[in-house]
Order: C-alpha cells, then sequence, then structure tokens
C-alpha cells in the first residue's frame, strides 16, 4: 500500500492567513508552510483514492498525474472521515471530473455543502459506508470506518436529523493484502483501533489541551474541539506500531523540527506525517497476529 501525504496541517494551513501566534510567525520568519490535511492511497500504485479533499487540495503528486487518456485520471474516488469545512471544501475544486466517487457515511453524505454544488458540475456517485463494514476499493484496497463520535460541524450544529449519530466523524482501517493503515486524523479520545495497524497517522492538532487559550485567547480546549492532544495520546501508543501525526494546528509546537514537543513525540518512537513524501506501508506484524479468516492468498504481496 502507498501513501502519499498531500496535506498535514489543520484548518486554517499553517501560517494562516489571519493569525499572527507564535507558531505562526515563526512559519513565516522561517519560510515553512504546511497544506491543510489531505492523503492519497492506493493498493496496486495505479488506482488512488483520496482521503479527505482540503480546500487548499493541489493534485500536483506524480502518482496523480493523469493520462494516457486526455480525461483519465488515477483518482476512483474520495473517503471522507467527517463533514468538517477543512475535509471537504477540496470537492469543489475537483469538479471539471467526468464523474467523482465520494464516499462516507449517512450523516456526512447528507450533510457536507460541496456535494449538492457539484452535482451541477460532474456526475457525482454517492456511496455509503457503515461502520465496521468493509467496503472493497479499486487495486486491492478494502476500506472499513470506525465510529469516533457525534461532533458535527459548527454549520450544522443545529441540524435536526441525525443528531445523536456516532459517526459524524469516524476513523478508516484500510486494508491492502497484509499491510493495515489507519488514518484518524480527528481523535475526540483514543480508540482501540489505533492499536492495530503497521501504520496510523493520528489527530495531532494540539500538542496541549489549552494551546489554543495561550497561543491565540481562543477559549476553546483541544477536547472541546474533539481533538486529544499530543501529550495526552503519547502514552497510550502501541508498541510494534508506527504513528505519525498529523492535522496539526498552526499554535503546535511540533511543527518545527527544533521544538522540545517534536523531541518528546520522537522519544515515544513517533514522528509527524512527513508532507509531501510516498510512504508504503508493508507488514511486519507476525502472521499469528493476522486474523486466519483474513489474508487472501492472491494478495500475499504486499505493495
Ligand atoms: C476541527 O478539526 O476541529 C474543525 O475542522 C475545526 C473547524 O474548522 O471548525
Ligand atoms: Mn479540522
Ligand atoms: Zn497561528
Amino acid at each position: 500500500m502507498k501513501i502519499r501525504v498531500l496535506g498535514t496541517a489543520a484548518g486554517g494551513g499553517l501560517p494562516q492567513w489571519n493569525c499572527a501566534c507564535p507558531g505562526c510567525r515563526t512559519a513565516r520568519a522561517d519560510g515553512r508552510s504546511l497544506r491543510q490535511d489531505t492523503l492519497a492511497v492506493s493498493g496496486d500504485g495505479h488506482s488512488w483514492y483520496l482521503l479527505n479533499a482540503a480546500p487548499d487540495l493541489h493534485l500536483d503528486a506524480p502518482e496523480l498525474r493523469p493520462g494516457p487518456g486526455l480525461r483519465e485520471t488515477p483518482l476512483r474516488g474520495v473517503i471522507l472521515t467527517s463533514a468538517e469545512l477543512d475535509h471537504t471544501t477540496g470537492l469543489i475544486g475537483l469538479r471539471e471530473a467526468m464523474s467523482l466517487t465520494v464516499l462516507a457515511t449517512a450523516p456526512v453524505l447528507a450533510t457536507v455543502p460541496a456535494l449538492p454544488l457539484l452535482d451541477h458540475y460532474t456526475a457525482v456517485t454517492r456511496r455509503q459506508l457503515t461502520c465496521g463494514v468493509p467496503a472493497a476499493l479499486d487495486g486491492g484496497l478494502t476500506v472499513t470506518p470506525f465510529p469516533l463520535g457525534a461532533k458535527r460541524p459548527r454549520y450544522a450544529a443545529s441540524q435536526a436529523e441525525s443528531q445523536s449519530a456516532n459517526d459524524w466523524v469516524v476513523g478508516l482501517r484500510l486494508t491492502s493484502g497484509r499491510s493495515t493503515f489507519v488514518y484518524a486524523p480527528c481523535l475526540p479520545a483514543w480508540s482501540a483501533e489505533l492499536a492495530d495497524a503497521d501504520l496510523v497517522l493520528l489527530d495531532g492538532t494540539f500538542f496541549t489541551d489549552d494551546e489554543m487559550l495561550r497561543s491565540t485567547g481562543v477559549r476553546r480546549t483541544a477536547r472541546q474541539m474533539g481533538h486529544l492532544p499530543i501529550e495526552e495520546s503519547l502514552p497510550l501508543l502501541a508498541p510494534g506500531v508506527r504513528y505519525l501525526y498529523t492535522h496539526l494546528n498552526n499554535t503546535n509546537p511540533v511543527t518545527r523540527a527544533d521544538s522540545a514537543e517534536r523531541a518528546i513525540v520522537r522519544q515515544h518512537g513517533a514522528d509527524i506525517a512527513p508532507e509531501g513524501e510516498t510512504l508504503t506501508v508493508k507488514s511486519e506484524r507476525p502472521t499469528a497476529a493476522l486474523s486466519v479468516r483474513d489474508p487472501c492468498p492472491q494478495n500475499l504481496v504486499d505493495l
């Protein structure tokens, strides 16, 4: 399985246009920037799926180049983990597609504002995902969402239907052969799903719970915003799993390579997701750790 890391910042990116917090000032001074959280994933290196679609999405990675047909693209669909604007407004930038498949849970498909807009521009197929139910994708990939909570985007806070659904926010378990990758950019609380994978990209929005207040004066804690702070997830990381933090807010000192907080992340054997790089997920877990029903003989070669 291959993962192209297209963006690793939380909503607003780094630096955020209207923000003069220490993190944004330092990034401007250093000439550093991060795009908002989006990944592309492939089981065979040919068929690719976007995981979320940020507003500053640029499909300029070599893996995603169109061809050989004039409007042929390796992009097979977009899988959403929530209906938040920073994860969905990039869909509008895909309106030139000849067709577009969007996969998400029922409350997300019913809510994302970009979807009814896109209907005017291209043929949108909405594919509903159900937590715990594996869905087969092109290129030998399987995606299984798992529930992470009922937090609705602020623009949908008064929406009557699906108020209590626990799949407004999900994590995604992607498998290809024996390789397993888990993506959970918004993690209100620790989930056991994050302890069983070869690679996990997880919520690194804030390092500490009161980071927004201290850096920007905004009186919202990380937990109130549905984000488990890094300092609280670090002690929970499971041995034998590779963890990379993503969806990094511009207030978060881990974006600086020389920060004490980045050193702490590394001391726990984790790191931040490398924006612009392509990761290869290979299973290094012993066969005994896998379910006997799980492996398919034709898929034993990991990509
Ligand atoms: C979040 O990750 O908490 C949301 O994207 C925040 C927002 O933009 O409202
Ligand atoms: Mn966000
Ligand atoms: Zn800032």
